[in-house]
């Protein structure tokens, strides 16, 4: 049995790395595919490091580019690997435009080539059909022969858009394997030192998606709201392009001052920062999860979230819609007041799921 793996945006490169460590393990057949949707050193090279994953057998190199050419350029590349290799499963993972890309590549050259698609993270909604992300979990599912779902919330939304349940395969996160076998290791890190930072002391912010960033009021109302928490307590962001570009763009670099700006950190920085935080505040998929993991008070900065698991059984909140000043204050305060929550296991979330997927994908299921 030969496994071709897909990855080509950061937030793909924690869900890969167990998959491919366990089917190393057993000694199965692996292409890797990088797709170069994130090329930066700081956006790929620094977590294939820290994440222990091989060099990819093909990197498409596709780079930044307008959605429908990015997937397009993606899909070029991808055909003739896919029939060079021929393999029994195509795994793809998330719900990026590389996610998509293959995914679809793959739907139409099944006969031909003989391979079965499986999705990890299946059926997770928004329902905010303005979002790219939600377009490729939607149409990927769809494509997908085996839907691998990270928390028992997700087949209830496959079922409804009729997928089949025997399709369906509950497995846990995937990323909570990355974040237990890593988490020894980031904490043995000195990012906290580096940023003169004190355990519990500080808080953590990610911003970048288009909804928060890109236009110019979104923009202010959410960097006003971190300068303003800033000054209750010293306030980390990490910097993705995206919000680097647009604050550049719309000439608001100045609402940066009083904050902790840092470029994108690797997979362990991010990690062990996130860990030692008293809260974060993020638009992130993957951070809600992980703070859910680690019991760490989490403020969504999006007006719904396609992980409610996290706010159900996790320690995530969203902040009042539409996003003000105060609103943010507000919800980070008591976010802060609750303080850290025991880790807790959500179901599935226990370092195993890797070993589930690949043990469904060799019982071909
Ligand atoms: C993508 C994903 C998003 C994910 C995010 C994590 C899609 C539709 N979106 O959004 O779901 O949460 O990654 O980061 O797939 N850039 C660099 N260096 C890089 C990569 C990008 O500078 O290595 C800059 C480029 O200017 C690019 C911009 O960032 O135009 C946005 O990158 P892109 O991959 O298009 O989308 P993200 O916002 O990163």
């Amino acid at each position: 049995m030969k496994i071709l793996l897909v990855a080509g945006a950061r937030p793909n490169f924690m869900k890969v790395a167990p998959i491919l460590h366990v089917l190393e393990e057993q000694q199965i057949d692996t292409v890797l595919v990088h797709t170069g949707q994130h090329y930066d050193e700081a956006m790929s090279d620094a977590f294939f490091r820290d994440l222990g994953i091989r060099d990819p057998d093909y990197s498409l190199g596709v780079g930044s580019a307008s959605h429908a050419l990015q997937t397009a350029r993606m899909m070029e590349s991808f055909e003739p690997i896919l029939k060079r290799e021929a393999p029994a499963w195509v795994v793809v993972v998330g719900d990026v435009n590389s996610t998509l890309a293959a995914a679809l590549v793959a739907c139409k050259l099944k006969e031909e080539v003989g391979c079965r698609i499986a999705h990890v993270e299946a059926g997770l909604r928004s329902h905010d059909w303005r979002m790219p992300e939600e377009v490729n979990r939607v149409l990927t599912d769809r494509l997908s022969d085996l839907l691998f779902t990270p928390s028992r919330d997700a087949l209830p939304n496959l079922l409804a858009e009729g997928i089949p349940g025997e399709r369906i395969c509950f497995v846990g996160n995937v990323m909570i394997d990355s974040l237990m076998r890593n988490l020894p290791i980031a904490r043995k890190g000195g990012i906290l030192e580096e940023l003169e930072l004190v355990r519990d002391r500080y808080a953590v912010a990610t911003l970048h998606r288009p909804g928060n960033v890109d236009d110019r009021e979104d923009l202010v109302v959410a960097l006003e709201s971190l300068g303003r928490i800033a000054a209750d307590i010293p306030l980390v962001l990490p910097l993705h392009p995206r919000t680097k570009a647009s604050i550049a763009r719309n000439g608001v670099h100045s609402l940066l001052e009083g904050l902790t700006v840092v470029e994108p950190l690797g997979y362990l920085d991010m990690l062990s920062l996130l860990d030692g935080a008293a809260a974060v505040l993020t638009d992130s998929g993957g951070i809600q999860e992980e703070t859910s993991a680690l019991g760490i008070p989490c403020v969504t900065l999006r007006e719904d979230t396609e992980r409610p698991i996290t706010i159900s059984e996790g320690t995530n909140r969203l902040a009042p819609w539409p996003l003000t000043s105060d609103g943010i204050l507000d919800v980070f305060r008591n976010a802060m007041a609750e303080g850290r929550s025991g880790t807790g296991l959500i179901e599935g979330w226990d370092g195993r799921a890797s070993e589930r997927i690949v043990q469904a994908l060799a019982n071909g299921l």
